[in-house]
């Protein structure tokens, strides 16, 4: 058989090009969802993640990212998780409580002294622990993700529970949200995240509770114009991975993907104290939000009833003690 150097070349031209398709399939390709803008700082912590997994696995895992709730809802992402149809999604402690009881602990309302404490039980034993609770039931916890407090908002100042009587309050779809709302007098709503700002507009709801990135990059500051300083909760946005797609890692790359997802937490960190501030500032100068000092301590005593029936609850008893002890 004779070669000419036409032949020659396109044969080596197509093997070049098939090796470089088997090395590009090669890859493993992590499809990850979740609900905030490409500006929000959890998505510039995630997108951090993903550079470290490619790089400490070579190459072969990589991170995709599909902000904006494009793949679904918090909750559909879950199911879809489960299914095996999605590979990782940053979700939070609340959504969470429905599939994973342990995560219920972190919702208790003032559970939490300030930032140092919440980091203690976020980086020490109970923090993993309630990661892996979720073991055999479809995923299981990466890493946590700083959401700050959480504080009540609407077009009216929420400066005591005597406020919020009447008040239809947008809550996430969490057991304890829902008990929190009723023991401060307010009727809970419960609905998706990505449908609260026309829920607003349109007075389906009242008023609504989250961290202040919330007035700015989900623009609920258009329609809220006081945001009241109670701090009820302080819950963490939490990534959770499949177990399917946790079961095709190799074990090396599992050992990189966690070193990614817990770094990316520390760096989140640094951003989340710094972006915070950020949205502060964006809220009350741009958006005219009016930021409303509050006397905490009535909304303390009203949910107190909470934190005692949780350290009688067997299902997060040990969890809540184990945080509790945590506190200074
Ligand atoms: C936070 C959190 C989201 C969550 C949202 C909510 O913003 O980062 O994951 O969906 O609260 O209140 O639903």
């Amino acid at each position: 058989m004779q070669f000419n150097r036409k032949t020659v070349q396109a044969v080596v031209t197509g093997i070049v090009f098939a090796a470089a398709s088997s090395l590009a399939s090669a890859a493993t390709i992590l499809k990850l969802s979740h609900n905030q803008d490409q500006k929000h700082p959890v998505h510039l912590s995630m997108k951090y993640m993903a550079e470290k997994v490619k790089e400490y696995t070579n190459g072969e895992v990589r991170v995709r990212i599909y902000p904006n709730s494009q793949l679904g809802t918090q909750r559909e992402s879950m199911e879809l998780l489960q299914s095996g149809a999605l590979d990782i999604a940053k979700t939070n402690a609340s959504e969470l409580e429905s599939f994973e009881p342990a995560y219920g602990a972190f919702n208790i309302p003032y559970i939490f002294h300030d930032s140092d404490h919440f980091y203690r039980a976020l980086t020490g034993k109970v923090g993993d622990d309630i990661l892996n609770a979720s073991a055999g039931k479809g995923f299981i916890g990466l890493t946590y993700y700083d959401g700050g407090s959480r504080n009540f908002y609407a077009q009216k100042p929420i400066k005591s529970p005597a406020d919020l009587v009447g008040m239809k309050i947008r809550v996430q779809p969490s057991p304890t949200a829902v008990e929190m709302i009723k023991l401060m007098g307010g009727s809970p709503t419960p609905l998706a995240y990505g449908e609260l700002y026309t829920a607003l507009q349109q007075g389906v709801v009242d008023g609504a509770e989250n961290n202040p990135t919330a007035l700015t990059n989900s623009r609920h500051g258009e329609v809220a114009k006081f945001y009241s300083l109670d701090e009820h909760t302080m819950i963490p946005d939490v990534l959770v991975i499949g177990e399917k797609s946790w079961s095709k890692l190799t074990p090396e790359q599992q050992v990189a993907v966690k070193k990614a997802a817990k770094e990316s937490m520390l760096y989140h960190k640094e951003l989340w104290a710094k972006m915070i501030n950020e949205a502060v500032d964006q809220a009350k100068s741009s958006m005219g939000v009016t930021f409303v000092d509050v006397e905490k301590q009535p909304f303390i005593d009203a949910v107190k009833p909470m934190h005692d029936a949780a350290l009688k609850n067997p299902e997060i008893a040990e969890y809540v003690k184990e945080i509790d002890a945590l506190a200074n």
